[in-house]
């Protein structure tokens, strides 16, 4: 602060001024100015960051850590809208605009999107299952029956898994239903449609995995005829179409690889174990993000030709655009 009675700007150490001859005083005003200003500087600011606080409560969006997170508006222009997508990592996963009539459930169906939820849901139950469940012959059968009858929430774990895994299967054939009655098996998501043969593939595998994994008289009796039937694979099994003839025995064949043995038992049940935990999810994963990238690069998902409702043929239309207009 400038030194009202000193000539040279209340500098205590220069010369002339009553201040300046006693250096003390003018350091006392200084301080006294300068605590006077911190008062009145916290009488200001505090009520200033309360408020501002208080408003925050009512609206979080105003909040500085709202909008260090978020930096746009999402509703006020397409633009903002748009860059509000954009610049968040998880919504960025999502095209910025759309076709809206590709989107309507009487389109899709949501069936590829609920196959999805469904397989979050199984990856979710499945790992909090791997808690309680030991891949092995002495102790399979005795963990079920442990979550179903002990454990709290077992029995609804146990069952979430079960039944989102039949709804995944329904899940995705009619998915893939709708997609062949939309026609959308066609140019250019023909490449899209064959990854979405080995993700209907890899459904299954998933399913027929985990069905050996209780240990109890259905899956062993199920997984007995499946494998048996791989016994009659062309070339890779003992009783295949030239299998013989490529020294194929039941005791090499892809049966043997896939039971880890000549019989459904101790080495059947891990690798079931291993395959429906580890194998199949990676690989399965990697296809759904390959068939969502897929679809995006596509332009989309395929859709009717868009169209304007009647209620909006006569609305001014919003945006930069409209304003040029
Ligand atoms: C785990 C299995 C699958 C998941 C999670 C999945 C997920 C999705 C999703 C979310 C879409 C966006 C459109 C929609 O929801 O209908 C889609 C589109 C598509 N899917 Fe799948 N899908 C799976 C299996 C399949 C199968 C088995 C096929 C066919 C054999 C297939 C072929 C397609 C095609 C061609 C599209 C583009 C459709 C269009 O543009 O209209 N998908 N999928």
């Amino acid at each position: 602060m400038a030194d009202e009675n000193n000539p040279n700007g209340g500098n205590g150490s220069s010369n002339g001024g009553s201040n300046i001859k006693n250096g003390k005083v003018g350091l006392v005003e200084r301080v006294t100015t300068g605590v006077k200003e911190d008062i009145h500087a916290l009488k200001t600011d505090i009520p200033a960051k309360a408020k501002e606080q208080i408003e925050g409560l009512k609206d979080p969006t105003k909040t500085q850590v709202y909008t260090s997170i978020f930096r746009h508006k999402h509703d006020d222009t397409p633009r903002n809208r748009a860059l509000g997508v954009l610049s968040n990592v998880f919504l960025h996963l999502h095209p910025a605009k759309i076709n809206r009539d590709a989107v309507r459930y009487s389109y899709t169906w949501g069936m590829g999107g609920i196959t999805f939820y469904l397989f979050i849901i199984l990856t979710y139950t499945g790992v909090l299952l791997m808690f309680y469940y030991h891949p092995s012959k002495v102790q399979a059968f005795r963990d079920v029956l442990y979550l179903e009858h002990d454990v709290p929430f077992g029995k609804i774990l146990r069952n979430m898994h079960r039944w989102a895994a039949h709804l995944m299967v329904i899940g995705v054939w009619l998915h893939m239903f709708r997609v062949f009655l939309t026609g959308s098996y066609k140019k250019p998501r023909e490449f899209n449609w064959n990854i979405g043969v080995l993700l209907l593939v890899f459904t299954l595998l998933l399913s027929f995995t985990g069905y050996l994994l209780p240990d109890d008289q259905l899956g062993f009796w199920a997984v007995t005829v499946g494998t048996n039937m791989a016994r009659a694979t062309p070339l890779l099994g003992h009783e295949g179409p030239f299998g013989s003839m490529l020294g194929m025995t039941p005791y090499n064949d892809v049966r043997f690889g896939l039971l880890g043995g000549s019989i459904v038992d101790a080495n059947a049940l891990l690798r079931s174990y291993i395959w429906h935990c580890i194998g199949i999810p990676i690989v399965a994963s990697v296809l759904m993000i390959v068939h969502f990238w897929r679809v995006r690069k596509d332009g989309g998902i395929s859709g009717p030709a868009p169209v304007m409702l009647e209620a909006e043929a006569d609305k001014p239309r919003r945006g930069p655009k409209a304003a040029g207009e």
